[in-house]
């Protein structure tokens, strides 16, 4: 492993793997516990997407993440659970009681015919068990499709029906907030369109009383308590799928990025151990979801394999009051946060007196990730939570990457406002013009991308290959195509000014406008819908709708509810529309195309400069819209 320890050894590290990568890599990938050693580092083509690190090793990552380190953190904790409600007790587990009860669930699954390869969904809130149902999967080789549990039965089937999962894993309910959710009865109804599941695995979590289909649904901990903790790690190659992650993107279905074993797992635990300057005995909160790649990467593996101690909330940043995040640190003497933009605009704006009232001397370094952070948040962030004493890295990265590609280290690497700053040693970007050609030197924007592998980087989409060809590596040739424009200042410093494609960024999840229109074109009124993002206050972008109805809309309150359950029931909550406008008609291109330029301008509220529109085949809609713009009703 290599730990870069102050800034001469970051320029040493990033000179060395630029130079020598496979050296670099072999190097940062010496200190697992390998079953055998690899015949080749990296074997890559960008052209017809290969990349394939550290071939012909073989290894188990929960081997890495808990059997390595019993020797000597048998009695470590491993994991502290905070409830949904502080009025209930957290629990902790060692690094023993983890590897045990993660042995026996792998027995349990392999119990019920699941072996190697085959695929399992995960469709659980934040407990415990979440992340056990995760490293049991990885313990015997079966791969998890994690859902997040906030997604719709639609949802959920469709990629339980892609991936063309066995098994699901699951508990009766969920709690967020005052609220509780009925997990199994969304399970229960998403597998009525899913033949290929033949059990769940269901933990009782709240004792709700629940639907039980027998033969097929199964106690989780019945088994749990009936199966053997010895269970022997599957040999996996270096190069077999570990997980499959669902992300949407420009298009309308989402696809299911493919991250393997062993490349992954040794960009996890160097980014981890790096970005965040972790310190042997310190406790680690990230506060995403596990149904998120940053749930994966940094809440469940990177902390993990690096022997840390990781937070697990199940609850929400707000309730039962604001200053929820400050008790959970104080509690847990949490030593590094790693959060979201989102949920620091939304406590801010209760004002500052709130984290004032908690020293939070545990804390060394704060993390911010998903989405770009703009500097009133930044400077709120390190002044009032961090009391201008820890330091503050903001990490961009991508389902696809794995792991952190462009963050400061920890006191290490500049700090800057907004920006993400340097790459990571191994990180090679470039930024290009719409054509492709490279952007060089400093003070410039364009379109961000990456000219050679890192560990991390997805192997495929799951089921099509052709189709991570196209969306990543077919826009510039020999190029990994992010999506994202950026900038880089004077300084080389990168700043992410955000996604360049039909893809918005709502609170930190990625939304594609085609799958969001699929879902509003779905109510029996609607004709046509086209959805752009806007500047939202604490979200970062809020979702604009302009729709298209048969007839007039007469009751347009009713009709926006409508639209609006429609979509939280084929993707969820977090895809509702935050205002719908209704027009008659939307901008188009004589052959037939959406300008959706001019939309995103008027869902800005700048419908000054909107360019020529000429070219449209009707250019009167415009008119109409901007017109209606100033009076489009919030539909929060
Ligand atoms: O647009 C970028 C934004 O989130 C996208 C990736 O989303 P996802 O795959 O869901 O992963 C999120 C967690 C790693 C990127 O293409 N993004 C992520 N981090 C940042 C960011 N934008 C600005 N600043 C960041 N730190």
């Amino acid at each position: 492993m290599i730990k870069i320890n102050n800034f001469q050894e970051y320029e040493a590290a990033f000179s060395f793997a630029q130079e020598q990568p496979e050296a670099f890599w072999g190097e940062v990938a010496k200190d697992f516990v390998w079953l055998k050693p690899w015949d080749q580092v990296l074997n890559w083509d960008f052209e017809n997407p290969t990349i394939e690190w550290y071939k012909g090793a073989q290894t188990n990552i929960t081997v890495n993440c808990l059997d390595r380190h019993l020797p000597q953190r048998a009695h470590q904790t491993a994991v502290i659970w905070e409830p949904n409600s502080p009025n209930d007790e957290a629990v902790s587990l060692t690094y023993a009681e983890l590897h045990s009860r993660v042995s026996k669930v792998g027995n349990a699954l392999r119990k019920m015919g699941v072996q190697k390869g085959d695929r399992v969904c995960v469709y659980m809130p934040m407990i415990p068990e979440l992340l056990i149902a995760v490293l049991a999967c990885a313990r015997i080789g079966a791969v998890h499709s994690v859902v997040f549990a906030g997604f719709s039965a639609s949802s959920l089937s469709d990629r339980i029906i892609d991936a063309d999962a066995k098994v699901v894993l699951t508990s009766d309910g969920a709690m967020r907030g005052n609220k509780t959710i009925a997990i199994k009865e969304i399970v229960d109804e998403a597998l009525l369109k899913c033949p290929s599941v033949t059990n769940v695995l269901c933990f009782k979590y709240l004792g709700m009383p629940i639907h039980w289909v027998e033969g097929r649904d199964l106690d989780w901990s019945l088994e749990e308590l009936m199966a053997s903790d010895n269970c022997p790690p599957e040999v996996m190659e270096a190069t077999d799928m570990l997980f499959i992650l669902y992300t949407s993107g420009s298009t309308g279905k989402p696809k299911g990025v493919v991250h393997s074993t062993a490349g992954y797992m040794v960009y996890s635990e160097f980014t981890f151990r790096n970005m965040f300057q972790y310190q042997e005995g310190e406790v680690f909160w990230c506060t995403a979801d596990l149904g998120w790649i940053t749930g994966h990467t940094y809440l469940t593996y990177g902390p993990l394999l690096a022997g840390a101690t990781t937070v697990v909330f199940e609850g929400i940043p707000t309730w039962p009051g604001p200053d929820r995040f400050w008790q959970v640190i104080e509690r847990h003497s949490v030593n590094i946060l790693y959060t979201a933009p989102t949920a620091i605009r939304s406590l801010m704006s209760f004002g500052h007196e709130y984290p004032e009232r908690y020293p939070m001397e545990s804390l060394r370094v704060l993390g911010s990730v998903g989405e770009p952070i703009n500097e009133e948040a930044w400077h709120w962030y390190h002044e009032h939570v961090g009391k201008s004493r820890c330091a503050l890295i903001d990490s961009w990265w991508q389902t696809e990457t794995g792991g952190a590609m462009i963050t400061p280290l920890a006191g290490i690497t500049p700090e800057k406002p907004s920006y993400a700053g340097l790459p990571m040693p191994g990180v090679q970007l470039l930024l290009v013009d719409s054509e492709g050609n490279e952007i060089h030197g400093n003070n410039v924007e364009g379109n961000l991308c990456i000219k050679f592998p890192t560990p991390g980087m997805l192997q495929t989409t799951y089921g099509d290959h052709e189709r991570c060809r196209q969306t990543y590596f077919s826009t510039y040739k020999n190029l990994y195509f992010t999506g994202d424009g950026a900038r880089r200042d004077e300084d080389g410093y990168y700043r992410i000014l955000g996604r360049v494609d039909d893809v918005i960024n709502v609170s930190g999840h990625r939304m594609g406008t085609a799958e969001v229109e699929n879902a509003i074109n779905e109510h029996h009124t609607v004709i046509e819908s086209a959805v752009v993002g806007y500047p939202h206050e604490v979200k970062g972008q809020g979702i604009y709708a302009f729709v298209i109805t048969e007839h007039a809309v007469h009751d347009q309150d009713q009709a926006r509810k409508e639209i609006i359950d429609v979509v939280s029931k084929l993707i969820g909550p977090i895809a509702r529309p935050d205002k719908i406008q209704f027009v008659r008609g939307l901008p188009k291109t004589r052959s037939g195309k959406i300008m959706r330029r001019i939309l995103r301008k008027i869902a800005e509220g700048d419908a000054t400069s909107l360019g020529d529109i000429t070219t449209l085949t009707d250019p009167t809609v415009v008119k109409d819209i901007i017109q209606g713009a100033l009076v489009a009703v919030n539909t929060a």
